[in-house]
């Protein structure tokens, strides 16, 4: 090959190689590399032109794994083989190629510059295969599809930022392609900038690039999109289960003050009847801007505020920003500058940018004794009674946009620049504030909210989507960021109801609410000056839609509460973009669907414009029920449907239990004790979970919580309400179920004939005048005439066999 700077350097022919109990070892004519087996699914790629490979401490939290794959060496090439994946090494010049067993090809480099250096610049490229599609790179605007476009991976602060722009807050470098019917993932554990191309500007290469550092790769490959999100978690690791009024609605403004209009912004919501867990407080709490302090004129007794909200139920979040005021007489600036924890330019002078506070130093993130440090200095809040924590401007966000590339990072003591170190700095700070709160409210679970954010950090914090527009297109656009988000392992995430930025309209603001009612993060959230986003600032008909749509949200906590739980443990999102469950169905990419998702398995959510009447739905395979009407529609049919304000779009899939209680003022406010359990005719059996515990504290981990399981056998009519595991007493102590779209008439339960009664559901309450519902065609009434039976739940199973 040419020897030439403009040419790109390649690892070259093999030279050696060795076979370790991870995989395998050795050196190129160019470089080293290593590849190790993870799981059966999972391929880490490291190749390098350095003598050692650099450690990537912060995202990876799973180990490889000891002899879990076979060898073979032909005369072209080197062979390691799991039960899922085959890999092809050629030994003349080291380009890969991914098969599956029954040798197809999933994924393979370029021949002649699949892994290349140009400068410092690594790159792998690989061929792009035949209608190949691509989803998932986390927080990235743009189509559910991302064939054709390329990405950059650079935390920023990016106020109004447009639904095409890039990059935005947080980066996930972690992607999934389809094509052939195969799916595969590739995580790239590389802080740098780094960038994907998505065969954009080209016809030949899906490609990714980082600015300096290894190649460095996680290779996946299994049958289902939900088993490669499931090992990009094993790896990253998993979200914990939050606290159950995390889950509920969370009302926030830039900025609520004095402390009387946050406590009487409490008493509203109760005195409307409008469910509220959380308000949160803004920059405004503070004194001058200054983090760890209250304001003294504003806040004279921050404790006793909290308190009162507290009586009503509320939990209180505040707003943390990196940015500490440079000011000798500040006492977090003493102990930084003293204790050595603020990032530095190369000769140890501390760097200051400007921010809320005026010029700032900043906390080292990336140095574990700064973490320890942190975590300690939570303690001012937790002692007044906050309960959680909302990172912002972790990007580092700083006035100008731009820190020196210079500056010095601890990162985990091998030294970084800001080039190495940016991306991971707000993953840090979301990482101590998590472990602090922790430590000072031992035994509760952590809740943090951040805007920054690296591959990982589910692990730590929910994340939400920034500075987003008042704007239908906006609305949209935040619904595919928070199902890419999903797809990328990070299933708690959600966006700022209403827009942050602008001034929301009412039928903006009921769209938008009900929608959210199906996000995993439920938070309205609108920036200074402009127009107020409480479910009652848009007059008494939004109002009514809003607190609809709220209560149907803590209706819905016995299903939404078990699928975070099952969410802990799977690593698979709460919101499922349709491309997770039908991947292969052209459909769920069109522009018209590409929004479209799953929440919590049985719901389909069609969100729509605030300003459309009828809109067009695709409905993928299976059959489907409409949530409000109970109508019965058939699969893979694109169908025209009326949308008014106060009727979102929702489906049933056919099969499905829900999960549903009374609605209540707060997660830990008493519901009538009855579950309400809703079964939608279909085919073969489905099982439902019901998970249960106290919402707040680890004891689930032993024995404090109750899980059962409850099965329908659609073909045979026996419905199993399973025996209960655990210790935690069950908040349910009847059951009530509803049968949707069955014709039986009559059920034995314990050996007796019953006769089922006919009932009427509302999934929403009824609102009056306010309530006109559409006409035509597609005319409905409140889901009505559903058979229902009601027993005593006991820890026992039951079974109950309809009769055909
Ligand atoms: C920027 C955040 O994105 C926004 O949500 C917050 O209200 C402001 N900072 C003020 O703290």
């Amino acid at each position: 090959m040419q020897k030439n700077d403009a040419y790109p350097t390649v690892p070259g022919k093999l030279k050696n190689f060795r076979l370790t109990p991870t995989g395998i070892s050795g050196q190129t004519a160019n470089g080293i590399f290593y590849i190790q087996i993870y799981a059966e699914n999972t391929f880490r790629i490291q190749v390098s032109l350095k003598k050692t490979f650099q450690a990537n401490p912060y995202s990876v939290v799973a180990r490889a794994t000891e002899n879990a794959f076979t060898f073979e060496e032909t005369d072209a090439f080197l062979i390691l083989k799991t039960t899922k994946i085959h890999l092809l090494i050629r030994k003349e010049n080291f380009s890969l190629t991914f098969k599956n067993p029954s040798g197809e090809v999933i994924s393979e480099d370029d021949p002649n510059y699949g892994i290349h250096w140009l400068g410092t610049e690594v790159s792998n490229y690989k061929k792009l295969q035949e209608w190949e599609k691509f989803i998932g790179l986390g927080e990235k605007t743009g189509g559910l599809n991302r064939f054709g476009q390329t990405y950059t991976h650079w935390n920023t602060d990016h106020f109004a930022y447009g639904t095409g722009d890039d990059p935005l807050y947080l980066s996930i470098p972690f992607y999934m392609g389809l094509h052939h019917g195969l799916s595969y993932g590739i995580f790239f554990d590389n802080t740098h900038k780094t960038t994907f191309n998505f065969g954009a500007g080209n016809n030949r290469y899906a490609y990714f690039s980082a600015e300096d550092g290894d190649l460095d790769y996680y290779f996946f490959h299994d049958q289902y999109i939900s088993e490669i999100i499931t090992a990009y978690t094993a790896l990253t690791g998993r979200p914990e289960l939050p606290q159950k009024w995390a889950l509920g609605y969370q009302q926030c403004r830039y900025s609520y003050y004095p402390d009387k209009e946050v406590i009487r912004l409490g008493q509203t919501f109760r005195d409307k009847g409008i469910p509220a867990d959380v308000i949160y407080l803004d920059i405004h709490h503070m004194e001058k801007y200054k983090v760890f302090t209250f304001d003294a004129i504003n806040f004279p007794d921050p404790a006793s505020m909290i308190r009162e909200l507290k009586k009503m139920g509320f939990k209180i979040v505040v707003i943390l920003d990196p940015g500490i005021k440079v000011d000798e007489a500040y006492t977090p600036y003493q102990e930084g500058k003293s204790k050595k924890l603020f990032l530095t330019y190369p000769d140890g002078e501390i760097y200051q940018g400007q921010v809320w506070p005026g010029w700032c130093a900043f906390p080292d993130f990336t140095l574990a004794q700064t973490r320890d440090w942190w975590a300690e200095k939570l303690k001012f809040y937790t002692d007044l009674g906050v309960d959680g924590f909302w990172t912002d401007m972790n990007e580092p966000a700083t006035w100008g946009q731009t820190v020196p590339n210079l500056v010095q990072f601890d990162y985990e003591g091998a030294g970084g620049n800001h080039k190495k170190s940016r991306n991971v700095y707000g993953l840090q700070m979301a990482r101590c504030t998590s472990e602090g709160q922790k430590k000072q409210n031992p035994g509760s679970r952590p809740f943090v909210l951040t805007r920054s954010g690296f591959a990982g950090v589910q692990r730590h914090a929910a994340v939400w989507t920034g500075d987003n527009v008042s704007s239908d297109e906006h609305m949209l656009a935040g619904i595919r960021l928070v199902n890419s988000l999903g797809l990328s392992g990070v299933p708690f995430a959600g966006y700022d109801i209403g827009g942050f930025v602008g001034h929301c309209s009412p039928d903006l603001f009921a769209r938008w609410i009900s929608i959210a009612a199906f996000c995993p993060l439920f938070r309205a959230h609108t920036m200074i000056n402009s127009h107020a986003s409480e479910p009652w600032s848009f007059g008494e008909e939004v109002e009514a839609i809003a607190r609809n749509y709220i209560r149907l949200r803590y209706k819905l906590m016995p299903t939404i509460y078990t699928a975070f739980h099952q969410s802990s443990q799977t690593g698979l999102p709460v919101a499922k973009s349709l491309a997770l469950v039908y991947p292969f169905d052209d459909k769920v990419y069109h522009g018209t669907f590409e929004n479209q998702y799953l929440f919590c398995d049985a719901l389909l959510i069609a969100p729509v414009e605030s300003y459309k009447s009828i809109t067009k739905i695709y409905l993928p395979a299976g059959n489907w029920y409409h949530f409000f009407s109970g109508k019965k529609l058939k699969g893979e049919q694109e169908i025209y449907w009326d949308c008014p304000l106060n009727y979102l779009p929702v489906f049933v899939a056919a099969g499905s239990i829900l999960l549903m209680q009374s609605a209540n003022q707060h997660a830990a406010d008493k519901h009538d004790g009855r579950l309400k359990i809703h079964i939608y005719k279909g085919t073969g059996t489905h099982a439902q979970s019901l998970y249960e515990d106290d919402g707040i504290s680890y004891d689930y981990q032993a024995n404090g919580y109750i899980s059962r399981t409850i099965q329908m056998d659609h073909d045979h009519g026996t419905l199993v309400i399973g025996e209960a595991t655990g210790e935690f007493q069950s908040s349910f102590s009847k059951a009530k179920i509803y049968f949707h779209g069955f014709s039986e008439q009559h059920l034995i339960i314990d050996g007796q004939e019953q006769k089922l009664e006919p009932n009427n559901v509302a999934f929403l309450d009824e609102i009056s005048e306010y309530d006109p519902l559409p006409m035509g065609d597609h005319a409905f009434q409140i889901c009505k005439a559903v058979p229902a039976i009601t027993l005593h739940l006991d820890q026992k199973e039951q079974v109950i066999q309809l009769r055909h």
